[in-house]
């Protein structure tokens, strides 16, 4: 298993910018779409839809990462301490709950702007859901300028 982790790590830095580039499209349909009362296009399910794959891919690389990263093994042998460690609390609970609470808020977001409502809801509840989203995955990137952890903006090949 600890083969896997540098491809992991690899996959999951790079997805990153898949996901934002993702939700920046769909936050540009939908906050102009809800400003503008304009009408609910095949294009904004479509950009919810590309959105929510990325999302789930990436949730998954993470749940595989928590599984094989040698940090998240050392907080979870002692989570008292782990609490204590700026870097190893980050790692186990920081950044994996804010992530996993952007991934529930482009889920809901997604959900709510396909129900039977108003076109200006839709693009309301894609706007507000998806911006929350985003705010909470700026919060918890590992932006490279963190002092004890940052990680790349581009990954290095693990091969
Ligand atoms: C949109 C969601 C997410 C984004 C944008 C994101 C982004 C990142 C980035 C950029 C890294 C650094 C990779 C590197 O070292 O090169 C990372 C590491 C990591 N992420 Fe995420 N992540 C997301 C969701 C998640 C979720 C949901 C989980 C857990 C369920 C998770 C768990 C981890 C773990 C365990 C590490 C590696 C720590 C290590 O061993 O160095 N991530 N993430």
């Amino acid at each position: 298993m600890d083969a896997i982790y540098p491809y992991a790590i690899f996959l999951h830095n790079l997805m990153r910018w898949l996901v934002l580039i993702f939700l920046g499209i769909a936050l540009l349909r939908a906050v102009p779409g809800w400003l503008g009362d304009r009408q609910w296009r095949p294009g904004d399910d479509a950009a919810g839809k590309r959105l929510t794959m990325a999302t789930d891919l990436q949730l998954l690389l993470g749940l595989l990462l928590a599984g094989v990263s040698p940090l998240v093994r050392v907080a979870m042998q002692d989570m008292g301490a782990a609490m204590k460690d700026p870097s190893l609390r980050y790692w186990s609970v920081e950044h994996t709950a804010l992530m996993l609470l952007a991934v529930i808020l482009i889920h809901i977001g997604r959900a709510r702007s396909r129900r039977p409502v108003a076109d200006r809801v839709k693009h309301r509840r894609a706007a507000v859901y998806f911006g929350l989203a985003l705010l909470a995955i700026l919060a918890a990137m590992p932006w490279q300028w963190l002092a004890a952890n940052g990680r790349p903006l581009i990954p290095e090949l693990p091969f």
